[in-house]
């Protein structure tokens, strides 16, 4: 199979589809991968590496059989997929209907990297989770270089610190990764899912879970939440009050599939949260947990509270988000790699055809 590995050209995007590790790995699975020189420089990784690793620079990576992408395509770039080519990537089919739709216009078959079932077989190919891990770690470095205080109890000469109190909304792969990293920086976290099953992970993480009087498990389809009716929604944001007055950090990441973020934090919540406290709202693509979240910014109460709706956290850790969504793609290739390393789809496997969101002109 050819391979071909676009620079990516949406603001702010500093990933890449492939590394040179994988690279070797393809190409000495059979497979040829061209690389648009410059391609790997906003996650630092020169020209001369993929071409060590045994990769063509070139500019022909979208007449290549599989071309493999970050963000979505930008409309100039899916004219020029070829109509025989398979397209790969993060393509957002859940809200970019009109991007999906003028991909499957070009003939290509495209599978979007969001859309991969989360089942046991395909775990190295879920790049949702790998970018989450990088998310929730990010979350936790970004807040503790906000706060004006320490996040582990210090005890020293000039006196004694105590703690940082973290509180963690939401507890899928982001939630529970900024578990860890908080813990690891001493902090003592609280953390919250309206999924009871995640309770023993939270627990397992050295956090306490905190309960929600009146609220019993809200595990939907899949593995995920159901959304929660008003009531319901009502209860959890009033118990959460409390806690979050008290906290120095809240990281949110609490999601549901296809659905705005649900709400958690309000304005008059965040108004009792001490000055120099943090909120980072992993949510805030989805239109935030917190009512003060604005995509994309960093708002500063006039309590002087920080809510930090930063789009795109991976990119901010380009080296090690490229490694691992490589690595996924890597293992997506596998699948659709027949004989020799050639081009083989099989829409039989639930995998190939789960992630399909384009196929024979038309959106599948
Ligand atoms: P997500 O990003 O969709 O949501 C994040 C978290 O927010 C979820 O844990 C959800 O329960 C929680 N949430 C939703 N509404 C909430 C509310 N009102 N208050 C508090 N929390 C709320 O979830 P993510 O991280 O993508 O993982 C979802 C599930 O998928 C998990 O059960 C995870 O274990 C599972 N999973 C399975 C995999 C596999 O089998 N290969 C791989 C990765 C995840």
């Amino acid at each position: 199979m050819r391979i071909g590995v676009p620079t990516e050209t949406a603001p702010g995007e500093r990933r890449v589809a492939l590394v040179p590790d994988i690279v070797r790995k393809l190409v000495a699975a059979g497979h040829e991968v061209v690389v648009e020189p410059g391609a790997g420089a906003g996650a630092g990784i020169e020209d001369s590496g993929y071409e060590e690793a045994g990769a063509t620079l070139g500019a022909g990576v979208w007449d290549t059989e599989a071309v493999v992408k970050v963000a979505p395509p930008s409309p100039e770039e899916t004219q020029r997929l070829g109509q025989g080519s398979v397209l790969i990537g993060f393509l957002a089919p859940r809200t970019n209907a009109e991007g999906v739709e003028a991909i499957a216009a070009t003939g290509a078959t495209a599978f979007a990297m969001e859309s991969i079932p989360r089942i046991s077989r395909a775990q190295s190919m879920d790049a949702l989770s790998s970018q989450a891990t990088v998310s929730g770690y990010h979350a936790v470095v970004m807040a503790a270089e906000e706060m004006p205080r320490f996040f582990p109890m210090l005890m020293t000469a000039a006196g004694t610190i105590p703690p940082a109190q973290v509180l963690v909304l939401g507890a899928g792969v982001a939630g529970l990764q900024a578990i860890a990293t908080a813990r690891r920086l001493g902090a003592v976290v609280t953390a919250f899912d309206v999924r009871s099953a995640v309770k023993e992970q939270i627990q397992s993480l050295g956090a306490k879970f905190f309960e929600v009087e009146g609220l019993g498990d809200a595990s939907g389809e899949g593995g995920y939440a159901r959304e929660l009716s008003p009531e319901e929604q009502e209860t959890q944001r009033a118990a959460l009050q409390v806690q979050i007055a008290k906290s120095d950090v809240v990281i949110t990441t609490a999601l549901i599939p296809g659905r705005p973020a649900p709400k958690l934090i309000t304005e008059e919540a965040v108004r009792n949260m001490r000055r120099g406290s943090v909120i980072i709202d992993l949510a805030a693509e989805a239109g935030g947990n917190c009512e003060g979240t604005k995509a994309g910014e960093i708002v500063r109460t006039d309590n002087g509270v920080a809510i930090d709706g930063s789009l795109n956290l991976p990119s901010r850790m380009p080296e090690h988000a490229s490694r691992l969504y490589a690595r996924n793609i890597e293992s997506l290739l596998e699948l659709m790699s027949g004989e020799e390393g050639a081009l083989q789809l099989d829409f039989e496997d639930e995998v190939i055809e789960t992630a399909c969101v384009a196929r024979d002109g038309k959106v599948a």
